[in-house]
Protein backbone atom coordinates (compact mmCIF):
# COMPACT_ATOMS: atom_id res chain seq x y z
CA UNK A 1 0.00 0.00 0.00
CA UNK A 2 1.75 3.54 -1.03
CA UNK A 3 2.04 5.96 1.56
CA UNK A 4 -0.03 9.02 1.24
CA UNK A 5 1.60 12.05 0.12
CA UNK A 6 2.46 14.87 2.32
CA UNK A 7 0.78 18.18 1.77
CA UNK A 8 4.55 19.39 0.25
CA UNK A 9 4.67 16.77 -2.07
CA UNK A 10 0.72 16.80 -3.46
CA UNK A 11 1.71 21.04 -4.26
CA UNK A 12 4.51 19.72 -6.15
CA UNK A 13 3.30 16.97 -7.65
CA UNK A 14 0.00 18.97 -8.80
CA UNK A 15 1.30 22.32 -9.36
CA UNK A 16 4.88 22.21 -9.69
CA UNK A 17 7.03 22.77 -12.37
CA UNK A 18 8.71 20.37 -14.86
CA UNK A 19 12.08 20.53 -16.44
CA UNK A 20 12.51 18.07 -19.94
CA UNK A 21 16.22 18.05 -21.13
CA UNK A 22 16.30 16.73 -24.69
CA UNK A 23 13.88 18.45 -26.82
CA UNK A 24 13.57 15.85 -29.27
CA UNK A 25 10.99 13.13 -30.14
CA UNK A 26 10.27 12.21 -26.83
CA UNK A 27 11.22 15.67 -25.24
CA UNK A 28 8.46 17.00 -27.42
CA UNK A 29 5.30 14.49 -26.22
CA UNK A 30 6.10 15.11 -22.58
CA UNK A 31 6.64 18.82 -22.72
CA UNK A 32 3.12 18.80 -23.97
CA UNK A 33 1.61 16.67 -21.73
CA UNK A 34 2.74 17.84 -18.51
CA UNK A 35 1.59 21.48 -20.06
CA UNK A 36 -2.03 20.18 -20.79
CA UNK A 37 -2.03 18.86 -16.71
CA UNK A 38 -0.97 22.50 -16.24
CA UNK A 39 2.44 22.57 -15.25
CA UNK A 40 4.66 25.28 -16.54
CA UNK A 41 6.98 23.15 -18.46
CA UNK A 42 11.37 23.98 -19.29
CA UNK A 43 12.58 22.25 -22.34
CA UNK A 44 16.41 22.03 -22.40
CA UNK A 45 17.48 21.82 -26.09
CA UNK A 46 21.12 22.75 -27.28
CA UNK A 47 20.45 22.56 -31.39
CA UNK A 48 18.68 25.87 -32.26
CA UNK A 49 16.82 24.09 -35.31
CA UNK A 50 15.96 21.29 -33.20
CA UNK A 51 14.22 24.38 -30.60
CA UNK A 52 12.53 25.31 -33.88
CA UNK A 53 10.97 21.77 -34.56
CA UNK A 54 10.00 21.58 -31.38
CA UNK A 55 8.25 24.88 -31.27
CA UNK A 56 6.48 23.84 -34.54
CA UNK A 57 5.49 20.46 -33.72
CA UNK A 58 3.94 21.91 -30.01
CA UNK A 59 1.86 24.22 -32.06
CA UNK A 60 1.00 21.52 -34.61
CA UNK A 61 -0.52 19.18 -31.69
CA UNK A 62 -2.25 22.29 -30.17
CA UNK A 63 -3.92 22.95 -33.67
CA UNK A 64 -4.97 19.39 -34.15
CA UNK A 65 -6.45 19.16 -31.04
CA UNK A 66 -8.26 22.50 -31.28
CA UNK A 67 -9.30 21.23 -34.38
CA UNK A 68 -11.21 17.96 -32.89
CA UNK A 69 -12.34 20.05 -30.32
CA UNK A 70 -10.35 18.69 -27.65
CA UNK A 71 -9.71 21.85 -26.10
CA UNK A 72 -10.82 25.55 -26.45
CA UNK A 73 -8.68 28.50 -28.05
CA UNK A 74 -8.06 30.01 -24.66
CA UNK A 75 -6.90 26.76 -22.90
CA UNK A 76 -4.30 26.24 -26.22
CA UNK A 77 -3.05 29.60 -25.39
CA UNK A 78 -2.58 29.23 -21.35
CA UNK A 79 -0.72 25.62 -22.44
CA UNK A 80 1.31 27.19 -25.01
CA UNK A 81 2.28 30.31 -22.32
CA UNK A 82 3.51 27.56 -19.88
CA UNK A 83 6.01 26.11 -22.03
CA UNK A 84 9.56 28.05 -22.11
CA UNK A 85 12.34 26.66 -23.86
CA UNK A 86 16.17 26.83 -22.77
CA UNK A 87 19.53 25.95 -24.74
CA UNK A 88 21.65 24.58 -21.34
CA UNK A 89 20.77 23.03 -18.45
CA UNK A 90 22.13 26.07 -16.72
CA UNK A 91 19.38 27.28 -17.05
CA UNK A 92 16.72 24.79 -15.37
CA UNK A 93 14.45 26.54 -12.66
CA UNK A 94 15.26 25.18 -9.52
CA UNK A 95 13.89 22.99 -7.21
CA UNK A 96 11.62 21.90 -10.07
CA UNK A 97 9.07 18.81 -9.00
CA UNK A 98 10.07 16.66 -11.68
CA UNK A 99 12.79 16.78 -14.27
CA UNK A 100 12.87 14.14 -16.86
CA UNK A 101 15.92 13.79 -19.43
CA UNK A 102 15.08 12.35 -22.65
CA UNK A 103 18.64 12.68 -24.18
CA UNK A 104 19.80 10.35 -27.08
CA UNK A 105 19.70 7.06 -25.41
CA UNK A 106 23.97 6.93 -24.93
CA UNK A 107 25.00 6.07 -21.26
CA UNK A 108 28.00 8.45 -21.03
CA UNK A 109 25.32 11.11 -22.30
CA UNK A 110 22.88 10.54 -20.19
CA UNK A 111 25.36 9.99 -16.91
CA UNK A 112 26.25 13.37 -17.73
CA UNK A 113 23.22 15.56 -18.39
CA UNK A 114 21.58 13.62 -15.25
CA UNK A 115 24.73 14.95 -12.89
CA UNK A 116 23.84 18.24 -14.64
CA UNK A 117 20.14 18.28 -13.74
CA UNK A 118 20.80 16.77 -10.30
CA UNK A 119 22.57 20.10 -9.71
CA UNK A 120 19.07 22.23 -10.01
CA UNK A 121 17.50 20.33 -7.14
CA UNK A 122 14.58 18.54 -8.65
CA UNK A 123 12.49 16.78 -6.03
CA UNK A 124 12.31 13.87 -8.24
CA UNK A 125 14.96 13.36 -11.38
CA UNK A 126 13.91 10.63 -14.61
CA UNK A 127 15.32 9.11 -17.39
CA UNK A 128 12.64 8.48 -20.43
CA UNK A 129 15.79 5.80 -21.28
CA UNK A 130 14.24 2.83 -22.96
CA UNK A 131 16.49 0.16 -22.19
CA UNK A 132 19.60 1.73 -20.51
CA UNK A 133 19.38 0.09 -16.78
CA UNK A 134 18.25 2.23 -14.09
CA UNK A 135 21.52 1.29 -11.82
CA UNK A 136 23.92 2.14 -14.57
CA UNK A 137 22.66 6.19 -14.44
CA UNK A 138 22.08 6.41 -10.79
CA UNK A 139 25.50 5.39 -9.25
CA UNK A 140 26.48 8.77 -11.18
CA UNK A 141 24.44 11.03 -8.90
CA UNK A 142 24.61 12.35 -5.19
CA UNK A 143 21.28 11.34 -4.20
CA UNK A 144 20.06 8.33 -6.22
CA UNK A 145 17.35 7.73 -4.02
CA UNK A 146 15.29 10.65 -5.82
CA UNK A 147 15.80 9.08 -9.50
CA UNK A 148 13.95 6.41 -11.33
CA UNK A 149 13.02 5.65 -14.83
CA UNK A 150 9.96 7.07 -16.14
CA UNK A 151 9.46 5.33 -19.82
CA UNK A 152 6.77 7.45 -21.63
CA UNK A 153 5.65 5.79 -25.25
CA UNK A 154 5.98 7.65 -28.75
CA UNK A 155 3.25 9.27 -29.45
CA UNK A 156 3.21 10.65 -26.08
CA UNK A 157 -0.36 12.73 -26.10
CA UNK A 158 -1.84 9.21 -27.36
CA UNK A 159 -0.34 6.37 -25.31
CA UNK A 160 -1.74 6.06 -22.24
CA UNK A 161 1.50 3.92 -20.55
CA UNK A 162 4.38 5.46 -18.78
CA UNK A 163 6.19 2.26 -17.52
CA UNK A 164 8.04 3.16 -13.88
CA UNK A 165 11.57 1.48 -13.68
CA UNK A 166 12.75 1.55 -9.84
CA UNK A 167 16.32 1.39 -9.47
CA UNK A 168 17.67 -0.40 -6.05
CA UNK A 169 18.33 3.15 -4.76
CA UNK A 170 15.16 4.99 -5.64
CA UNK A 171 12.94 5.66 -2.32
CA UNK A 172 9.34 4.17 -1.82
CA UNK A 173 8.51 8.30 -1.93
CA UNK A 174 9.96 9.26 -5.22
CA UNK A 175 7.89 6.11 -6.68
CA UNK A 176 4.99 7.56 -5.13
CA UNK A 177 5.41 10.97 -7.12
CA UNK A 178 5.98 9.57 -10.14
CA UNK A 179 2.66 7.32 -9.63
CA UNK A 180 0.94 10.49 -8.46
CA UNK A 181 2.46 12.64 -11.02
CA UNK A 182 1.25 10.04 -13.92
CA UNK A 183 -2.04 9.53 -12.27
CA UNK A 184 -2.64 13.61 -12.79
CA UNK A 185 -1.85 13.03 -16.65
CA UNK A 186 -4.70 10.71 -17.00
CA UNK A 187 -2.07 8.11 -17.79
CA UNK A 188 -1.63 4.27 -16.45
CA UNK A 189 1.40 3.19 -15.05
CA UNK A 190 3.35 -0.35 -14.33
CA UNK A 191 6.05 -0.62 -11.57
CA UNK A 192 9.03 -2.73 -13.11
CA UNK A 193 12.38 -4.18 -12.02
CA UNK A 194 15.56 -2.68 -13.11
CA UNK A 195 16.29 -5.08 -15.82
CA UNK A 196 17.97 -4.31 -18.76
CA UNK A 197 14.93 -3.49 -21.77
CA UNK A 198 12.64 -3.23 -18.58
CA UNK A 199 9.60 -4.96 -19.61
CA UNK A 200 8.31 -3.14 -22.89
CA UNK A 201 11.62 -2.44 -24.82
CA UNK A 202 12.41 -5.76 -24.50
CA UNK A 203 9.19 -7.14 -26.03
CA UNK A 204 8.98 -4.54 -28.87
CA UNK A 205 12.83 -4.95 -29.46
CA UNK A 206 12.13 -8.83 -29.94
CA UNK A 207 9.33 -8.32 -32.89
CA UNK A 208 11.33 -5.65 -34.12
CA UNK A 209 15.10 -7.36 -34.63
CA UNK A 210 13.02 -10.74 -35.87
CA UNK A 211 11.33 -8.46 -38.40
CA UNK A 212 14.37 -6.85 -39.60
CA UNK A 213 15.83 -10.04 -40.06
CA UNK A 214 12.54 -11.32 -42.23
CA UNK A 215 13.15 -8.45 -44.11
CA UNK A 216 16.73 -9.72 -44.81
CA UNK A 217 16.03 -13.38 -45.59
CA UNK A 218 13.30 -12.07 -48.19
CA UNK A 219 10.11 -13.38 -46.10
CA UNK A 220 7.87 -10.75 -47.44
CA UNK A 221 8.04 -7.37 -47.96
CA UNK A 222 8.47 -4.47 -45.16
CA UNK A 223 4.81 -3.83 -46.14
CA UNK A 224 3.22 -7.40 -45.93
CA UNK A 225 5.92 -8.13 -42.69
CA UNK A 226 3.25 -5.02 -41.17
CA UNK A 227 0.26 -6.51 -42.88
CA UNK A 228 1.06 -9.43 -41.28
CA UNK A 229 0.95 -7.89 -37.63
CA UNK A 230 -1.85 -5.55 -38.24
CA UNK A 231 -3.88 -7.86 -39.92
CA UNK A 232 -3.27 -11.49 -38.21
CA UNK A 233 -2.59 -10.21 -34.56
CA UNK A 234 -4.46 -6.45 -34.64
CA UNK A 235 -1.15 -4.97 -34.03
CA UNK A 236 -1.97 -1.07 -34.18
CA UNK A 237 0.77 -0.68 -36.36
CA UNK A 238 3.57 -3.14 -38.13
CA UNK A 239 7.26 -3.39 -36.19
CA UNK A 240 8.65 -2.14 -39.02
CA UNK A 241 6.57 1.17 -39.59
CA UNK A 242 6.96 1.36 -35.50
CA UNK A 243 10.25 1.64 -35.69
CA UNK A 244 10.66 4.22 -38.83
CA UNK A 245 8.28 6.16 -36.37
CA UNK A 246 10.53 5.13 -33.15
CA UNK A 247 13.93 6.15 -35.76
CA UNK A 248 16.23 3.81 -36.42
CA UNK A 249 19.01 5.21 -34.76
CA UNK A 250 17.44 4.96 -31.84
CA UNK A 251 16.30 1.59 -32.63
CA UNK A 252 20.00 0.88 -33.10
CA UNK A 253 21.23 2.53 -29.85
CA UNK A 254 18.78 0.27 -27.93
CA UNK A 255 19.78 -2.89 -29.43
CA UNK A 256 23.04 -2.72 -29.18
CA UNK A 257 22.67 -1.96 -25.17
CA UNK A 258 20.47 -4.92 -25.09
CA UNK A 259 22.80 -7.21 -26.84
CA UNK A 260 25.24 -5.79 -24.19
CA UNK A 261 23.31 -7.34 -21.77
CA UNK A 262 21.35 -10.22 -23.05
CA UNK A 263 23.39 -11.26 -25.56
CA UNK A 264 23.26 -12.26 -29.47
CA UNK A 265 19.74 -12.79 -29.40
CA UNK A 266 19.65 -8.88 -29.64
CA UNK A 267 22.23 -8.32 -31.76
CA UNK A 268 21.15 -5.57 -34.28
CA UNK A 269 20.41 -7.34 -37.61
CA UNK A 270 22.89 -6.24 -40.25
CA UNK A 271 20.78 -4.29 -42.65
CA UNK A 272 19.75 -2.08 -39.34
CA UNK A 273 23.16 -0.98 -39.49
CA UNK A 274 23.14 0.05 -42.82
CA UNK A 275 20.43 1.86 -42.94
CA UNK A 276 21.53 4.04 -40.15
CA UNK A 277 25.11 4.47 -41.68
CA UNK A 278 22.95 5.75 -44.76
CA UNK A 279 20.66 7.97 -42.83
CA UNK A 280 17.91 6.47 -43.45
CA UNK A 281 16.24 6.98 -40.13
CA UNK A 282 12.49 6.58 -40.85
CA UNK A 283 10.01 8.80 -40.26
CA UNK A 284 11.75 12.08 -39.24
CA UNK A 285 13.90 11.83 -42.58
CA UNK A 286 11.61 10.50 -45.19
CA UNK A 287 12.86 7.38 -45.87
CA UNK A 288 13.11 4.14 -43.71
CA UNK A 289 12.02 0.37 -43.81
CA UNK A 290 9.38 2.88 -46.13
CA UNK A 291 9.06 5.99 -47.53
CA UNK A 292 7.53 8.90 -46.10
CA UNK A 293 6.73 11.13 -48.46
CA UNK A 294 5.97 14.36 -46.36
CA UNK A 295 7.90 13.91 -43.33
CA UNK A 296 7.47 17.37 -42.51
CA UNK A 297 4.26 16.72 -41.56
CA UNK A 298 3.90 13.13 -40.90
CA UNK A 299 5.91 13.02 -37.67
CA UNK A 300 3.41 12.20 -35.15
CA UNK A 301 2.87 16.27 -33.84
CA UNK A 302 -0.71 16.01 -33.34
CA UNK A 303 -1.20 12.52 -33.44
CA UNK A 304 -0.60 12.19 -37.34
CA UNK A 305 0.40 8.81 -37.32
CA UNK A 306 -2.95 7.91 -37.57
CA UNK A 307 -3.57 4.25 -37.86
CA UNK A 308 -1.75 4.06 -34.26
CA UNK A 309 -3.64 7.18 -33.10
CA UNK A 310 -6.79 6.11 -34.19
CA UNK A 311 -6.06 2.85 -31.74
CA UNK A 312 -5.07 4.76 -28.82
CA UNK A 313 -7.09 7.82 -28.81
CA UNK A 314 -7.08 8.95 -25.68
CA UNK A 315 -5.81 12.11 -26.27
CA UNK A 316 -6.65 15.09 -23.90
N1 LIG B 1 11.65 7.75 -30.04
C1 LIG B 1 10.89 6.92 -29.34
O1 LIG B 1 9.92 6.36 -29.82
C2 LIG B 1 11.22 6.66 -27.89
C3 LIG B 1 10.24 6.05 -27.08
C4 LIG B 1 10.49 5.87 -25.72
C5 LIG B 1 11.72 6.25 -25.19
N2 LIG B 1 12.67 6.83 -26.01
C6 LIG B 1 13.94 7.23 -25.39
O2 LIG B 1 13.87 8.64 -25.18
C7 LIG B 1 15.19 9.19 -25.31
C8 LIG B 1 15.17 10.27 -26.37
O3 LIG B 1 14.74 9.70 -27.59
P1 LIG B 1 14.20 10.62 -28.80
O4 LIG B 1 13.62 9.68 -29.78
O5 LIG B 1 13.41 11.73 -28.26
O6 LIG B 1 15.60 11.17 -29.35
P2 LIG B 1 15.83 12.43 -30.33
O7 LIG B 1 17.15 12.17 -30.97
O8 LIG B 1 14.62 12.69 -31.15
O9 LIG B 1 15.98 13.66 -29.29
C9 LIG B 1 17.06 13.82 -28.41
C10 LIG B 1 17.30 15.31 -28.24
O10 LIG B 1 18.27 15.51 -27.20
C11 LIG B 1 19.05 16.63 -27.58
N3 LIG B 1 20.31 16.61 -26.85
C12 LIG B 1 21.48 15.99 -27.17
N4 LIG B 1 22.41 16.27 -26.22
C13 LIG B 1 21.80 17.05 -25.29
C14 LIG B 1 22.25 17.66 -24.07
N5 LIG B 1 23.50 17.49 -23.62
N6 LIG B 1 21.37 18.42 -23.37
C15 LIG B 1 20.10 18.58 -23.82
N7 LIG B 1 19.62 18.03 -24.97
C16 LIG B 1 20.47 17.27 -25.69
C17 LIG B 1 19.23 16.47 -29.08
O11 LIG B 1 19.61 17.69 -29.70
C18 LIG B 1 17.85 15.98 -29.51
O12 LIG B 1 17.00 17.05 -29.88
C19 LIG B 1 16.11 8.03 -25.61
O13 LIG B 1 16.65 7.54 -24.42
C20 LIG B 1 15.18 6.99 -26.23
O14 LIG B 1 15.65 5.67 -26.07
C21 LIG B 1 12.44 7.05 -27.33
Amino acid sequence: MPRPLTRREEEHVGLGAVAVVGGGTMGVGIAYVFARAGHDVTVVEPVEQQRRTLVSTFDGALAGALERAKMTRAEAEAMRDRLALVPSTDDLPHGAALAIETVPEQVALKREVLREMEGAEPVVLATNTSAIPIGLLADSLDDPSRFLGMHFFNPVWSLPLVELIHGEATSAATIDLARASVDRLGKESILVADVPGFATSRLDMAAALEAIRMLEDGVASAADIDRAAVLAYRHPVGPLRLSDIVGLDVRLDIARSLEASHGPRFAPPRLLVDKVAAGELGQKVGRGFHDWPDPASTPDASGQDRARDRAHDREA
